[in-house]
């Protein structure tokens, strides 16, 4: 220690008091979770009714038997799904609104960019003054909002953290594309996540990645310059999602696998230390493709698209939130969300709950 250092000038002093505090160890707990869907259903059999498609195509192609649809007349929207999936999640956390510190909603079928969905839903929740912010990862949003949500709890600056994933594909939906509007319905899901001392719970490992050399196989043109080289612009497929669904299938299959192996690795799990595998609900034969790559007992990857079809980024809260309905999530199970979409964009997150 030299002289100096055992006299501090006082503005060194100040300059310590200023050094970034270390976080304390955290853990976080899911206190609740809230799904909505929209009444209104389309079945396959409504498909045959407007399209050249069938009952048997779309089962066998997709596992998908309906879907839901909001019914905009009737003011239902990526707003309101958002406002009631919370809010049930808010109850069966025991709280309300006025607890939230900061909202969190993954979407890419908001009405408008500004504002975005969170600053309208926090305060329809009563959370007027959190934090609230929309996340864009298509069907990966909601797995990169738990992400996000939990890094900036860990910090300690965030106590009560409202996630939300939530779309209404039907609003973004050319029906008269087969290959596209078939696959597709609106859900939200919610999570309301708090600190516990419970430092076994929380975030165990996650991944977020993107490529946007992909955003061609999934997009949304709303302008000419929106259409990739090569495909003529068309007024009429503005704000209509446009796919390459083999291409899609490909990169799904494949990062599916490996995002699941690059998140065990990250912690040095065995496939079978996963208690659920809460996927994106994209296709049943992608979700087939992954189980059995890794072995996966059938009663460990939940499977609901054949009642909600691909609701984006509403797909991996709808699942989480019917499991632990169903009582099937118990006290330190360890559940991995998977998703993968438009940007394209794929991710995980591995929790102990
Ligand atoms: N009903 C009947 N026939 C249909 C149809 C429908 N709804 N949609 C497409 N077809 C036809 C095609 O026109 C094609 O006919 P052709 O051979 O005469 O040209 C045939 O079925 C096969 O089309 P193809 O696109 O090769 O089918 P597929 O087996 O790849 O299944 C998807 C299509 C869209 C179901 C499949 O590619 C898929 O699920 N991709 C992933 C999509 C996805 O997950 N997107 C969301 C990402 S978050």
């Amino acid at each position: 220690m030299s002289a100096g250092d055992r006299h501090p000038r006082p503005e060194s002093a100040a300059r310590a008091a200023l050094a970034p505090a270390r976080p304390a160890p955290l853990g976080v707990r899911i206190a609740g979770t809230g799904s909505a869907v929209p009444d209104r259903r389309m079945t396959n059999a409504d498909f045959e009714k407007i399209l050249d498609t069938n009952d048997e195509w779309i089962r066998q192609r997709t596992g998908i038997r309906e879907r839901r649809r909001v019914d905009t007349e009737k003011g239902e929207s990526t707003r309101t799904l958002c406002v009631d999936a919370l809010r049930r999640a808010l109850d069966e956390a025991r709280t309300d609104g006025a607890d939230l510190d900061l909202v969190i909603v993954a979407t890419v079928t908001g009405e408008m960019l500004c504002p975005s969905v969170a600053c309208r839903v926090a305060a329809e929740v009563g959370a007027a003054g959190a934090g609230a912010f929309d996340v864009t990862a298509a069907c990966s949003g909601f797995v990169y909002a738990m992400n996000i949500a939990y890094e900036l709890m860990r910090g300690g600056t965030y106590r009560c953290v409202g996630v939300i994933g939530c779309d209404t594909m039907s609003t973004i939906i050319d029906y008269k594309d087969r290959g596209v509007s078939i696959l597709f319905g609106d859900a939200a899901g919610a999570a309301v996540l708090r600190p516990t001392d419970d430092l076994s719970k929380g975030l165990l490992a996650q991944a977020m990645h993107a490529d946007g050399s992909g955003w061609k196989d999934l997009y949304l043109p709303r302008a000419a310059r929106d259409f990739p080289e090569g495909v003529e612009a068309d007024p009429a497929k503005y704000c209509k999602l446009q796919m390459n669904g083999r291409e899609v299938f490909k990169f799904a299959v494949r990062t599916f696998g490996e995002v699941i192996q690059q998140t065990l690795d990250q912690v040095g799990l065995q496939p079978d230390d996963v208690d659920h595998y809460v996927c994106h609900q994209s296709n049943a034969r992608i979700l087939e493709a992954s189980r059995e790559r890794f072995g996966v007992p059938e009663e460990k990857l939940y499977v609901n698209i054949d009642r909600y079809g691909n609701s984006s980024a509403g797909s991996v809260p709808l699942c989480f939130d019917e499991l632990r309905k169903a009582g099937r999530i118990k006290d330190g199970d360890v559940v991995m969300l998977v998703a993968f979409g438009g940007g394209l964009t794929w991710a995980s997150s591995l929790w102990r709950v």
